[in-house]
């Protein structure tokens, strides 16, 4: 459908889904809001729900009556969760409990919402809402995990202050931030890169020393994931070659585990052969054990060597081959660091290089936050502390300046 740019939601299909949380009061201002920007809102509720915000409120603010139950009690009109599926061109669950979680992940279907998420055949989002502890359980982030895996959009709740009087993660996102994902979903922008082909290389490699111990080091991979789920989102097809991690695979991305470098050297330059370009956020070793023991080391007395030798560089072996593609690197550097960044741009043949200083608060490896600088050979953009998420937009929109 042909969409206005600056009001991605104008005519979309939004199925609103409420469960059983007091963070249900917020589904009025959400629903308010997403009418606003021009959507039509149905509303399906659960019994519980009912109880924390009323349906005239609902039908009210949607200009739609509710739909709780499987038929009308008063003249058994029935109500299709399949055409509702069909109707909808998103189904957002918000406030979605971890007892709706839990029920999405194991296909329970004993109310009308559960059956029209089983059916729906467009994109599900949902916006989880309960107690810290509920949400830190590891039911829950199993659950969320599973239904990231399946292509489910999570809005990550806020941190804060709970009903229960509790201060932590399991606040509902407030309406405003769904709706900016919603629109960001919808968004013209997010299929600016469909038909190219990217590879991203994210996470530590490991390099073993004996059949129990390796060499690595501490890449989170959040990085390298945000970029890859970015460039998929925008319709990208996304090779995403990951060494250790912890990290579930981002929706749309077709994930190539590896552990060593050597492994990814392999893994990498196999997918760029037909790709359109790739970004290397991978932290690479850059040396591995001599010979790997084929039985575990024992000790004795004696202190221990152990002689290392050069892996390949997979960023440099790509940029001699380039031939008009992109390639994008990262530098983490402690000292002299646009120095050190540039003499890797032009090295490694990168398009543009992602600095990352580790003197800088609040970037680098673990956290969720990073502070960048973006090289390119005509100069220098240095963005603020911002999200990893964040970030990779700003890659990713620099990705597109240059294709
Ligand atoms: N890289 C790679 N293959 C390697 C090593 C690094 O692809 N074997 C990539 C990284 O993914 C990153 C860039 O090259 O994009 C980092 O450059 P590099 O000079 O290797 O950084 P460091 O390993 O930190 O180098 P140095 O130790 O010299 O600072």
């Amino acid at each position: 459908m042909a969409t206005n740019a600056s009001r991605p939601l104008e005519g979309r299909h939004i199925l609103l889904g409420i469960t059983g949380s007091i963070a249900a009061y917020k589904a009025a201002m959400l629903c308010r809001l997403l009418k606003r920007e021009g959507a039509e809102v149905q509303v399906v509720m659960t019994a519980l729900a009912k109880q924390f915000i009323t349906p005239l409120t609902m039908a009210t603010l949607s200009r739609r009556p509710i739909l709780v139950e499987f038929f009308d009690p008063e003249n058994g009109q029935w109500n299709s969760h399949v055409s509702l599926g069909e109707w909808a061109d998103l189904m957002l669950i918000a406030p979605a409990t971890a007892n709706t979680l839990a029920k999405m992940t194991a296909g329970v279907a004993d109310n009308l919402l559960l059956t029209t998420y089983l059916s729906a055949r467009c994109p599900v989002m949902v916006a989880p809402a309960m107690d810290l502890d509920m949400y830190a359980h590891y039911t829950t982030q199993r659950n969320l995990k599973e239904l990231r895996e399946h292509g489910v959009g999570i809005i990550e709740p806020g941190s804060g202050e709970l009903a229960s009087g509790l201060e932590g993660k399991g606040r509902m996102a407030e309406p405003e931030e769904i709706v900016a994902q919603l629109k960001a979903h919808f968004s013209e922008k997010k299929k600016s890169l469909t038909g190219k082909h990217f590879v991203v290389t994210a996470g530590a490699t490991i390099e073993p020393i004996d059949p129990v111990r390796f060499l690595s080091n501490h890449s989170s991979g959040k990085m390298g994931y945000a970029v890859a789920e970015e460039l998929a989102r925008r319709g990208a097809r996304v090779t995403l070659v990951s060494g250790r991690t912890a990290l579930p695979v981002p929706a749309g991305v077709e994930r190539v585990d590896v552990l060593s470098a050597a492994e990814m050297y392999e893994a990498t330059t196999q997918a760029f052969s037909e790709a359109d370009g790739a970004v290397m956020a991978a932290a690479v070793a850059d040396y591995t054990p001599q010979t790997v023991a084929s039985e575990k080391l024992k000790k004795s007395d004696d202190d221990l060597s152990i002689a290392l030798k050069r892996t390949q560089d997979i960023a440099a072996t790509l940029g001699r081959n380039k031939a008009g593609k992109l390639l994008i690197g990262f530098a983490m550097e402690t000292n002299d660091e646009e120095a050190h960044a540039e003499e890797k741009l032009t090295k490694k043949n990168f398009d543009f290089i992602v600095l990352n200083s580790l003197r800088d608060e609040g970037a680098g490896f673990r956290g969720d936050t990073n502070k960048v600088t973006l090289i390119d050979r005509n100069g220098k953009e240095s963005l603020p502390l911002m999200s990893k998420h964040e970030v990779a937009l700003h890659i990713v929109d620099k990705i597109e300046t240059l294709l």
